[in-house]
């Protein structure tokens, strides 16, 4: 039994990558964890520029996603970030615990902000304290993430301890829990890198919205290499990619599927990766599409969280502003 908590950033659409890496995890937890918490990190989403119409009907597509997932709202608080003002406000509170060096540390700003100069946001650079403070207001034990946000939950660790060992005990420290196959989705189109929905082009992705042609179209365009065979080799990276989405797809090793397609080609396995994802994400586009037919329904899934995470929210906070010497 334990406290589980994890977040995606309500921008673009979600990929297989977000499916894989974060919320099929997650509800592996939901099976077995007494306590879930799951928000849509709508505040982790403006720190690069916004459309406000987009971000509002992302939101709600988050949410129906989640839900069609198979998220159960008895199980899980399912809320929207910005609802519980405590975030930003414990948020605030681990600026001056964090430092500069530390901060600056962070692989995934430096990513983001490279080649930008000076126009990145404040933002941008403070997002892993923020989230920080997501995890720490409710006492989390375990978070699930892909392999990009693990130095994020170590640096919620270290700022927890040094919170803990200032002020004394307050936070529980958490831990990041990592999936060994499938934490990291690389790019159809550039195997190097992650899988991404701000990569620069949407052949790098497969939506969770894509209908059967565009899968089809986008895994026949998957960047491979010159051995033609469907053999599991690391350094193999757009081929391993591909196996490894068929793997958590069906359930079969690498040594099956290579025994699968023994003398067969990338052609007749990109067909088949194809209709093995069509597979998976039909019935949960026909459930989701029901969903997002209700926003009534999803407005009220999202304030029913919110009104559960706020109580354990603010009962943190009294407790922290306490301990600093505001209260
Ligand atoms: P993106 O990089 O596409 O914007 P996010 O940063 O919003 O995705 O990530 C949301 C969650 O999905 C995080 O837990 C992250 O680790 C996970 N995730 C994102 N991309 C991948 C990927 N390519 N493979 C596995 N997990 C991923
Ligand atoms: N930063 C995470 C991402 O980009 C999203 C996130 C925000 C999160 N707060 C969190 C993840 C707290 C886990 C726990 O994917």
């Amino acid at each position: 039994m334990s406290r589980v908590l994890t977040a995606l950033k309500p921008t673009n659409i979600l990929h297989i990558g977000n499916y894989f890496g974060a919320i099929e995890p997650f509800l592996q937890q939901q099976k077995t964890g007494d306590t879930n918490f799951l928000f849509i990190a709508d505040y982790h989403s403006i720190t690069i520029p916004q459309d406000p119409d987009e971000l509002r009907k992302n939101i709600f597509f988050a949410t129906a996603a989640y839900l069609a997932a198979g998220v159960n709202p008895e199980k899980t608080t399912l809320f929207q970030q910005s609802h519980i003002s405590e975030h930003t406000e414990l948020a605030w509170i681990l600026n001056c615990v964090a430092s500069m060096g530390e901060v600056e540390r962070m692989t995934q700003y430096k990513d983001k902000a490279r080649n930008k100069g000076e126009s990145v946001s404040v933002g941008l650079f403070d997002y892993p304290v923020l989230m920080a403070a997501d995890i720490l207001l409710y006492d989390t034990e375990i978070v699930p993430v892909g392999e990009d946000q693990k130095q994020h939950v170590e640096l919620a660790r270290d700022l927890a301890e040094r919170f803990n060992n200032r002020f004394g005990q307050t936070f529980v420290i958490p831990k990041p829990v990592i999936r060994e196959s499938g934490a990291r989705i690389m790019g159809l189109d550039d195997p190097e890198k992650k899988m991404s929905k701000s990569a620069p082009t949407d052949k790098n992705y497969i939506s969770l919205m894509d209908d059967e042609a565009t899968v089809l179209k986008k895994i026949k365009s998957a960047i491979t290499d010159s051995e033609g065979t469907i053999v599991y080799r690391e350094h193999r990276k757009g081929i391993a990619n591909m196996m490894t989405i068929y793997s958590l797809l069906t359930g079969e090793s690498m040594i099956e599927i290579e025994k699968t397609f023994e003398g067969k080609g990338y052609g007749d396995f990109k067909i088949a990766l194809a209709a093995k994802v069509s597979e998976f994400l039909t019935p949960l586009q026909e459930k989701i599409q029901t969903l997002l037919q209700d926003e009534n329904h999803l407005h009220r899934t999202l304030e029913i969280g919110a009104q559960k995470a706020r109580a354990i929210a603010a009962k943190k906070m009294i407790e922290v502003r306490k301990k600093i010497g505001i209260a």
